[in-house]
This record gives structure tokens, sequence and C-alpha cells, in this order.
């Protein structure tokens, strides 16, 4: 039986679209014994289930029954589906055979209903992803999984094209798209395409999927093509075109197929089974190229790096044990061959080992001069992607900044940034995913697999309680256990589960009284145990304290010591533990092993960084599409918004909206190659300097309005501007807060004179839109006057169109709160922060106390004190209405499923983000959580059913007595709303589930 399940708010997260799964097993100890590989044989079944839609419930057991006996390594589905009551069928089969799960669909997330294309597998994944093709309809997906199987590693795709399709556009675009898919994914291990190829009546397999690939099918049956006799071994011909298989495998790389046969026949036309069901099975022999080497990519990472572990001196291991500077400092030069970036650990010319080019960020490619000029796209703040809380884009945008890395030689991104937002001051909140444990997770998971859908390795970071800035390198985050686990670490625990990161990078702050990169029970017991991380955990930059202590406790890599560390501890202080037997060698085996083992699985070995031209301009709309779904709609009095084509006179006004938008500070800033429209703005230096992207909303406002007297005051002159104002028809006033790493915010206020302008501003104009970028929640002394205000956060290199699209509702907006927006600092956990604000003299917190609010971060606090915030936790509006109705709680086979209604009640068409809350029992530690929800677009009047399936680790509490996680008994109620503020329907249940 599998221990997990699908889940919604993580079906989005566990098995869209990634696929269901535990994380890949963690790796063996790479020992130094490592023999060549055995002949290897791979036994491939492939299945379409979609004629069995009626039948499945009793199909499922003789199919079921026939794979158990055969036990394939791999089975390939197509043509998956599920319903409401009816569990997705590939997910079933999985349970079923004790099978991990790789599942695509283009059905919009967190849906149960799913339809598409599946992998199942009885051997450790590698690496999991899917795509689409064009068209984008339902299952025009491809599906991979990398697997390790016997000490290789090969990779399955299963498809299935578009055969309705006629002429030759569309079948070329689906195999343009499988093919770079393949190209991109395949990491040079041997290949198995399976599923239908079927493309029409010209295309036996597509030409063999472009020459490139050989067929079992042609290969075991000769001239069976061209025989309409070979019916007997393709069940599933047409008999008009006996040319054509339905089922079929093509495969490169060192694979020899040995037979091919059927395994589920087509029933006769007296059949019992109203299908045309049916299934054929492949048996490969996979032969070694270099059984010896760790070139070999068929070879699977655990056996090349315990292989190239067993050829490298004790020098050698070490080096890669600490990363230098990537950069000049003012104590060191830059070092040879590195790239201007973070993070360096030099190339083994001797064994080919690549070198480790570590760039910041989670935003966007910040390193000034890797190769391949500077190109670099920044992306909005994170807090735009969690508000648009949508999975896909959080992953769409950590593709396009992966491949940016990887197309200027560097292959590791120091993104994943995961710590979660207690206080709406903290300075780094813009690089974080807000204040909800399921939604950050979930989209930090998302983010950190689209990074490594490129041959580049993401970080997770800041592993953990690095909530707040002020003294971030001394303070001690004091939590409960419980607590912790179901806050802090549980985005963590879900973001490495969907997103599975190469790497974690280890906070400053020390936790409970143990630095954070010095805590065995964090990184060795829990992330490494517990979780599985077969990773290595690198250091934040000054965050080392030791080096026995730190390498016992599970630290793999200092980074940057010769610059910000008191000493290179991982040099000789790691050498004398080493001799003194406090460390031992098998530990230093492990440390090196998770690295290389690490960067043979992300394909760094095979794909080296290939300097390349970047495409800002499709780059750049995907920054677009983030920003405007991530914006937020506040207020919108009067359906202010959108504002109307035929509008004759807008006045801007302020935050440098004429040239330019805001940029978040510190190591995640990246440099537009653009240039900086506004310069000079304190701070200049670290963290500065504040920077803005060349993305102007007032020319984007006039590109919108053409025949509209757009006007621009800055602000500066607050008379001059409400003068302005009242002579418009609408006036736009722009407010900025620059936010950033190493400091916290003393205040919610926004800064300057910005409040008084806006209040002018708005007496003299009523239809006057407030336009924040922030770094999160502000005072708004002048709400009551003005007509709407939108939050667009930081919003990256397209922000001023992003924006302009969103003020005349070429967008609608979408946005929910990713955070609970208070109406003052009275309302927070922590009223003040002592030592907030860049150079201030006063000393911060030694301690700080989390276990004042514990688990209850948020919207939780909110609730357990009986407080009205100014906005709930996933508040937005929309230009539309929506009524929700007909909920449905299932419970019983397979995790939770919730299922409404969602009714467009306006006129215009729209998107609802519905979420789903859990009302513990009274008594219970925590009041509410929201545990999972669905975003999706609705046209007026119509009504779309709605499915979310719940991750079960949201039902349960953590025991720290008993060491587990556990559902109390009791009732609880299953809420559903537009926010944690507004729940409509509700229904009770009883939990645990009655089995
Ligand atoms: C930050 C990290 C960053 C690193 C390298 C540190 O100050 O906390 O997030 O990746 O610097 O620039």
């Amino acid at each position: 039986m599998l221990r997990w399940r699908c889940a919604l708010g993580l079906a989005v997260a566990v098995c869209h679209p990634t696929g269901c799964g535990r994380p890949a097993a963690p790796p063996a100890p790479a020992s130094a014994s490592a023999t060549a590989p055995p002949e290897l044989e791979l036994t491939v079944a492939t299945l379409n289930l979609y004629h069995d839609k009626e039948a499945w419930p009793e199909r499922r057991v003789p199919i079921a029954a026939a794979l158990r006996e055969l036990r394939p390594d791999v089975i390939a589905l197509e043509e998956v589906i599920g319903h409401e009551t009816l569990r997705n069928q590939a997910e079933s089969l999985a349970e079923e055979l004790g099978y991990q799960l790789t599942f695509s669909s283009t059905d919009p997330p967190g849906r149960p209903l799913r339809y598409g294309n599946a992998i199942l597998t009885r051997h450790p994944v590698l690496r999991s992803e899917w795509t689409r093709l064009a068209p984008l309809d339902d299952s025009r997906t491809a599906a991979h999984v990398r697997i390790a199987v016997g000490g290789r590693a090969v990779n399955v795709y299963v498809t299935h094209l578009h055969y309705k399709v006629e002429g030759g556009a569309v079948r070329a675009e689906q195999l343009r798209d499988l093919l770079a898919f393949i190209e991109e994914t395949d990491g040079g291990a041997p290949s198995i395409v399976a599923g239908d190829l079927n493309a029409g009546p010209d295309a036996p397999e597509l030409a063999i999927l472009d020459g490139r690939f050989a067929s079992s099918y042609d290969a075991l049956h000769p001239g069976a093509r061209d025989d309409p006799a070979h019916a007997t071994l393709n069940p599933h011909f047409f008999p008009d075109d006996h040319r054509r298989i339905d089922h079929v495998y093509l495969q490169r790389g060192r694979l020899e197929p040995l037979e091919s046969r059927i395994i589920l026949d087509r029933p006769t036309a007296a059949g019992r089974w109203p299908s045309d069901h049916f299934g054929l099975v492949t048996r490969l022999r996979v032969s070694p190229a270099d059984p010896m080497g760790w070139r070999d990519p068929s070879v699977a990472p655990d056996a090349r790096a315990a292989r190239l572990l067993a050829a490298m001196t004790l020098d050698e291991k070490l080096r890669l044990l600490r990363a230098d500077f990537g950069d000049a400092s003012d104590r060191h030069p830059m070092p040879p061959g590195a790239r201007r970036s973070a993070g360096f650990v030099p190339e083994n010319q001797r064994l080919g080992i690549p070198a480790l080019h570590e760039s910041d960020a989670g935003l966007g490619v910040v390193t000034r001069g890797a190769a391949a000029g500077r190109a670099a796209t920044a992306l909005p703040a994170m807090l735009a992607t969690a508000a648009s809380w949508d999975p896909d884009l959080a992953y769409a945008g950590g593709a396009m900044i992966g491949r940016q890395a990887w197309r200027r030689g560097l292959n590791v991104l120091l993104a994943g940034s995961g710590n979660l937002q207690r206080d709406p001051r903290a300075g780094r909140n813009f690089e974080y995913a807000g204040e909800d444990p399921l939604l950050a997770g979930t989209l930090v998971g998302h983010a950190i697999r689209g990074v490594q859908s490129s041959p580049v390795v993401s970080t997770m970071k800041h592993f953990a309680l690095n909530d707040l800035e002020t003294g971030r390198n001394s303070h001690d985050a004091r939590i409960g256990e419980a607590a912790l686990r179901e806050s802090d670490l549980l985005v963590f625990e879900l973001a490495n589960r969907i997103g599975r990161p190469g790497s974690v990078m280890c906070a400053y702050n020390e936790l409970n009284g143990a630095h954070a990169c010095e805590h065995a029970w964090l990184l060795r017991d829990v992330l490494k145990g517990e979780w599985g991380f077969a990773g290595w955990v690198m250091s934040d930059w000054g965050a080392v304290h030791s080096a026995g202590r730190a390498a016992l406790a599970g630290l793999d890599q200092q980074s940057a010591g010769e610059v910000f560390d008191r000493e290179v501890y991982f040099d000789r202080p790691l050498r004398d533990a080493i001799a003194s037997g406090q460390v031992p060698m098998a530990r230093i085996d492990d440390m090196a092993g998770r690295i290389l083992r690490t960067m043979f699985v992300q394909g760094l070995f095979d794909r080296p960084g290939e300097t390349g031209a970047v495409d800002l301009e499709a780059d750049g709309a995907v920054a677009r599409r983030i920003a405007a779904a991530g914006a937020v709609l506040l207020e919108n009095h009067g359906d202010l918004l959108p504002l109307g084509r035929g509008v004759r006179s807008i006045a801007v006004i302020g935050g440098h909206a004429d040239v330019g938008v805001l940029s978040g500070g510190g190591s995640s800033s990246v440099i537009d190659p653009r240039g900086d429209p506004v310069t000079g703005l304190s701070p200049t230096t670290w963290p500065g300097p504040v920077r803005f992207h060349p993305s102007s909303p007032l020319r984007a406002i006039q590109a919108l309005a053409p025949r509209a007297r757009v006007r621009f005051a800055s602000g500066e002159d607050i008379r001059a501007a409400a003068r302005l104002a009242g002579q418009a028809d609408v006036a736009v006033v722009f407010a900025t807060q620059w936010t950033a790493e190493s400091f916290d915010v003393p205040t919610m206020a926004l800064p300057g004179d910005q409040d008084a302008l806006i209040a002018a501003v708005a007496r003299a104009n009523r239809r006057t839109v407030v336009v924040l970028e922030t770094g999160g929640p502000v005072r708004m002394p002048w709400l009551e006057r003005v007509g709407a205000v939108l939050e667009v956060w930081y919003p990256g290199a397209r922000g001023g169109e992003a924006i302009a699209d969103l003020l005349f509702g070429v967008v609608p907006p979408s946005g929910r709160l990713p955070m609970t927006w208070p109406r003052d600092e009275a309302q927070l956990p922590r009223p003040q922060i002592a030592g907030a604000g860049l150079g201030s003299k006063e000393p911060p917190a030694a301690v700080i106390d989390y276990d004042v609010e514990g688990a209850n971060v948020g919207y939780k606090w909110f609730a357990a004190r009986g407080l009205e915030p100014l906005y709930p936790f996933g508040h937005g509006l929309g230009t539309t209405s929506f009524a929700r109705a007909n909920l449905k709680v299932v419970s019983g086979d397979g995790p939770l499923r919730v299922y409404f209604d969602v009714t467009n009640t306006g006129a215009r068409p729209g998107i609802d983000v519905p979420q789903v809350y859990l009302e513990l029992p009274p008594g219970s530690s925590t009041p509410l959580r929201l545990i999972g929800w669905h975003k999706l677009a609705v046209e007026p009047n119509k009504t779309e059913r709605v499915g979310v399936v719940i991750e079960p680790r949201l039902l349960e509490s953590y025991d720290a007595r008993a060491g587990r996680w556990v559902v109390p008994p009791g009732r609880y109620r299953i809420s559903v709303g537009g926010s944690a503020g507004e729940r409509g329907l509700v229904q009770e249940l009883q939990l645990p589930a009655p089995r």
C-alpha cells in the first residue's frame, strides 16, 4: 500500500503536475566498492484506459491482477480519467500495485476530475515532470520519469498525440514540443517513448519520432507493418490503415528490444466489457557503454556518485565541501573561473567534475558577469506569485529563471525562499510566499520544480525560522516543536515533497538555542531523516560557526566562508576534525556524495550550461503574466475599475511611475539589463541600491488609452499633484515602500509624505486609484476617501504593462491576499520589533519568542484572538461576483475531497479563488486552517462544479509527546468561501474519517 495520497491544494502540490509520490529515496551511502552494473532487462507495459471509464471499477481488478503478475518496471497509461465518485484510474492502480505515480494533465490544478497521461513505476524516481503539447487541450501532454533501476538511469515518456486533427501543422507542432521536451529532460540517459503517437495516416509514429528513435515493434516484427494480418500483434490497428499502430515503443540510447507482445486483449464482439481497452508489453535490454565510468548517463546517479567518489582523493572531496565567494570582494580577488556569482566551486579537471556556479536568487538571475551578457528578467516579488494562488504560474516563473541561469552558464540558483510571513514589517517578505503553510509550501515547491526543469540545482531556503531580519545573525528564534512543525517546517516539508530541491540552505539564526547550520535535529533528523532529503545542505553566507559540530549535524557545504565567516571551517578545521576522529570519513563521503549525486540527478555533468541567447520578450511575458495574476484589488468603490477606454484624462502621480516600478532590495534584487531609470535613492550601497525596473506605468497607461490626456506629477509637490488630479477624470497615485534583506521596517506606515500626498489627491478627485508597490501590508489612513486600491507588490520587469492591463480590464484582477492585512501594528503578536529599521542604533532582541503565536500565524492568530483585520487572508476583489453552493464532502476512498458549485452572478467573465478551510474542534490549539483551494475562470451566468482534493497532512496536528502526526478525534467543520473571513458554505465532519 502506498502511504501517500494525492491531494489538492496539493494536487496542485503532490500530484499535479509532478505526479504524486514520496521524495526519491535517500541516496545509498556512496561506497567506494562500486562494481560494474550487471546487464539489465526492463519491462514496460503500456495501456490505454480511456474507454474503460464506465467499466473501470470492474475492469480494474483483472487489469491489476495481470500487471501484478507481470511486475513491469514501468507502466505507461494513456488517457487516464477520473470523476467525482470514481478515483482517477492511475491513482487507484498505483495504490493497488504499490507503484509511484507521475500524472500529467492540462486540467486546472487541484481538481480531482482529471484527465491525462500517467507513468507508474516501482523504482526510485530520479526526476519527473510533464509538459503540454500543442494544441492545449485535454490529453495533449507528455509525462516523463527518470528512474533508477538496477544501478542504471532510464527515461520513460508517455504521450497521446492528437490523431483527430487532420493536416500536418498540429502534428508538427506536437512533435516539435515532444522532442524539445525529451531533449530538455533526458539528461543523456537512454529513453523510451510509449503511448499513442498515431498522429495521422501518413505518419508511422511520426517517422519514428523524427528519425531520432528506433521502434521496438519494427525491430521485433519486421514487415508486419505492411501485412494486414499484423492485427494479431497489434490489437488496435485501424482496419483501413494497418500501417498505423496505436501503441508504440520507441527507444534510443543503449536499449535493445527483446520482446513485444499483447498483454491485455481487446474484447471480442460479445466481450463482457463495453471497452476497447488494450495493452502491450515490451522487454528491453539496457547495455552499459562505460561500465566502470561515472560519465555514462545511463548509470544511475547513486552509482555514478559512488564510482566517482571511489576515484577521488581526500583533497578533491574536501574541495567540494566549500564554495568560494564567486565575485571580487574587498578581501579577495575573484577566483579564476568564477562568473561573478555568489558562490563558486572550481572545476576538477582531473576527473571532469564541472564547476558549481551558484547564483542568486528566486526572483531572477542576479549575477552580474555571467557569460552571454547580462540578460536577466526580474520576476515580480514572490508575494505576487503567492497572491496568484496559481501553482502553474509559480512553475512557469521558476522555469523561466532556471532557463536563464543555465543559458548564462550558472548551475545552482539560490532560489526557493519559503520562510513564513509572521510580521508584515519583515524585510524579506517580498521574497517569500506569505503566511500560510499550504499556500506557501505549494507555490514554493512548484517554483523549485520550475527552476530544476533546466539542468540547474535549486535551493530551498532559509532553513529555518529566519522570519525576521533584525539581528538575523545573532537572534535565537524560539518555538515549541508542534508549533514549528505545523507552521514554518510545514512550508518546507511540502515544498521539499513537491519541488525536490537539490540543495537546502540553512539559515543565519539560531533555532531554540542552536545555530541553524549546526542543528542536528533540524538538518539530520528531520530534513534528511524524516523527509528523505537526498540533496546537500549548504550554509547561508556567513552562517557557519564550527567545523566538526556543523558537519556532524548535517551541514554538507560551507558557502563563501573566506568572505563571510570567521574562518573557512570546512578547510583546515574540518581536516583537523577528520584527523582527530571527530568526523568519520564516511561522513565526508556522504557530504561529497550528496553534492555529486545531486549534480548527476540534475544533469550538471551531462548538460553543462549552454551560453546562448535568452528570449527576453518571451521571458518578459512570463513576468508580466505573474504580475497581473498576482495583483490584488483591495477596494473598488462604484466599480471605478476597470477604467473605460473612453476616459478622457488621467493624472498619474508619484512612485516614479513615469519611468518604472520598484524592486525589493538585497541579494535577490535583479539588475535590469535595460538599466535603472531611478538612481541615487538611499541607500546606494548594501542592501541597496534601491532599484527600479524600466517598465513605465505611465507609458503603458497611455498606450491603452491613446486618446486620453495622460499627465504625470512626481508627487514631490503635493499641491501641484492635487491640482493635476483635480483636472483629470481619474487620478492614479502610486505609493512605494522599499523593503530589503538585512533589516525589517519599523512601522507599517508608508514612508515619507506619501500618506499626505494620497489624501490630498483623493480630496481633489474622488475617482482616485491607489496603486501600492510595497513589500506587504501598510497602513492606509486615507482609505475611506479613495475609489480603488490595487496592491501590485514589486511587479517585476514588466510591471508597468501589467498594472495598465489591470487598470483597463485587459486582464481581470484575480489575485488574493497571501497574508492577513492588519489594521495596524497593535494587532500583531509583536507590536514592536526591537532594533528594526535600516541603521537602527537600538540593539536587536537576543531571543525572539515565536511561541506568542506558535503555529497560529496570520489569520489563525486573528481568529484565535477574535481580532478583525482590515482585510482577511485570501481577500481580493474581481470585477464580477460569485455565488458558491452545493457543498459535498467525500471521505472514505482515498483522500478527502470537497465539491461545490461556483456561479458567476455578475455581468463580466471573472476568476474566482474559492478556498477550503478546516475549522478544528473547540479546544484545539489552532482554530482554522486553509486545506485547499481552486482558481478557476467562470463566464457570466455559468456554473462550474469544483472539486478539491485535500492534502492529508493538513488534517493532522503534531503530537510532540508521541512524536508523530495525528488526527485528534472530534467534530470538525469544512467551510468554503472567498477568504478566511468569509466562509459561507459549511459542513460538519467527524474525523478521523471512518475507514
Ligand atoms: C542571503 C541568501 C543569499 C546569499 C548569497 C545571503 O545574505 O541570506 O539568501 O542567497 O546571501 O548572496
